[in-house]
């Protein structure tokens, strides 16, 4: 059976062994510093399969040991933004517990692939990679799913829109996000001709601000069941060795003319993690904004270094 360890029972990492429990099964292991919290939310995980029909096997504990022989590793563990707060407000909390975690992967599942979800995502995907020691290729940052999924319902939320919609958020889960509008396409045609730029631009103005604006809402923590969705699309495609191309924050070496940076980019995902980056056609504007991203998420890894001795 497949394994798949989660780190962080709050409530993106229960969400998603909760809705990764109920597509195959999978062999889940969700791991949190709280003792009893992942166990007693495994217990009612597993409770919930009988009647959902599914046969995964989900587990709880405190002990990093118990990720051991994991095929994909998800990294949720961390605190969530408090209203006001950019998510790069998170870095220094966050960090330690991302490094932690990512050294504990290496060496309890050095097989394993790792997706990233604590925040700021592009910049603990770095930390995680550096912390791990595994190739580039086996550990990415879940956001672009997300930020894409918010776009696309924002789209049909302004429109009945009733056919095939093609698009991508790439860049920075943050400020410097990147919604390609210019190559989206609805039933391949350009969004622009079937879309006003109005509204199209306060699509891009809500995906930017979705975020923001249910953790503003919700007092305390911020958004989980879009998120967790977003997680198990990418383990799924991992594991079922798909191909799927999904926008992740991925490792460049080049592409895009960037390199040495996690930055959210098309990417082919397989057994072996990121089977390849796309370098898809994009505007003069969208490649524009995407080296802003690069640029801004390259200076705050630098600043990251430190963290590593
Ligand atoms: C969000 O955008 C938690 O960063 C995540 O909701």
């Amino acid at each position: 059976m497949q394994k798949v360890t989660i780190f962080g029972a709050g409530h993106v990492g229960s969400t998603a062994a909760f809705y990764l429990a109920t597509q195959a099964v999978f062999d889940i292991t969700l791991i949190d510093a709280i003792e009893g919290r992942a166990r007693g939310l495994a217990l009612d995980i597993a409770q919930s399969l009988p009647f959902i029909g599914s046969g995964a096997r989900v587990m709880g504990s405190s002990n990093s040991e118990d990720a051991d022989g994991s095929d994909v590793i998800v990294i949720t563990a961390g605190f969530p933004r408090k209203e006001g707060m950019s998510r790069i407000d998170l870095t220094r909390t966050n960090a330690p517990i991302v490094k932690k975690i990512a050294s504990d992967a290496a060496r309890f599942a050095p097989d394993s692939i790792l997706i990233v979800v604590t925040n700021p995502v592009d910049e603990m995907t770095y930390l995680a990679w550096r912390a791990s020691g595994f190739e580039a290729s086996r550990v990415m940052g879940m956001a672009g799913v997300l930020d894409t999924s918010r776009f696309m319902y924002f789209l049909r939320e302004s429109a009945p829109l009733e056919g095939e919609l093609d698009s991508f958020v790439l860049g920075s889960h943050g400020d410097d996000m990147v919604v390609l509008v210019d190559s989206s396409t609805f039933e391949e045609k350009p969004i622009s001709e079937v879309l006003s730029e109005e509204i199209l631009s306060s699509c891009v103005r809500k995906t930017r601000d979705a975020g923001g604006e249910i953790v503003s809402l919700l007092k305390t923590g911020s958004a989980y069941f879009a998120p967790a969705v977003a997680v198990v699309t990418m383990v799924l495609a991992i594991l079922g060795d798909t191909g799927r191309v999904l926008p992740v924050s991925a490792y460049l070496y080049g592409e895009y003319q960037l390199s040495d940076i996690f930055l959210g980019v098309p990417a082919r995902l397989g057994r072996a993690g990121v089977l390849e980056v796309l370098e898809i056609s994009l505007s003069e504007r969208e490649l524009v904004s995407l080296v802003k991203a690069a640029r801004a998420i390259k200076k705050r890894t630098e600043e990251l270094e430190g963290l590593l001795q």
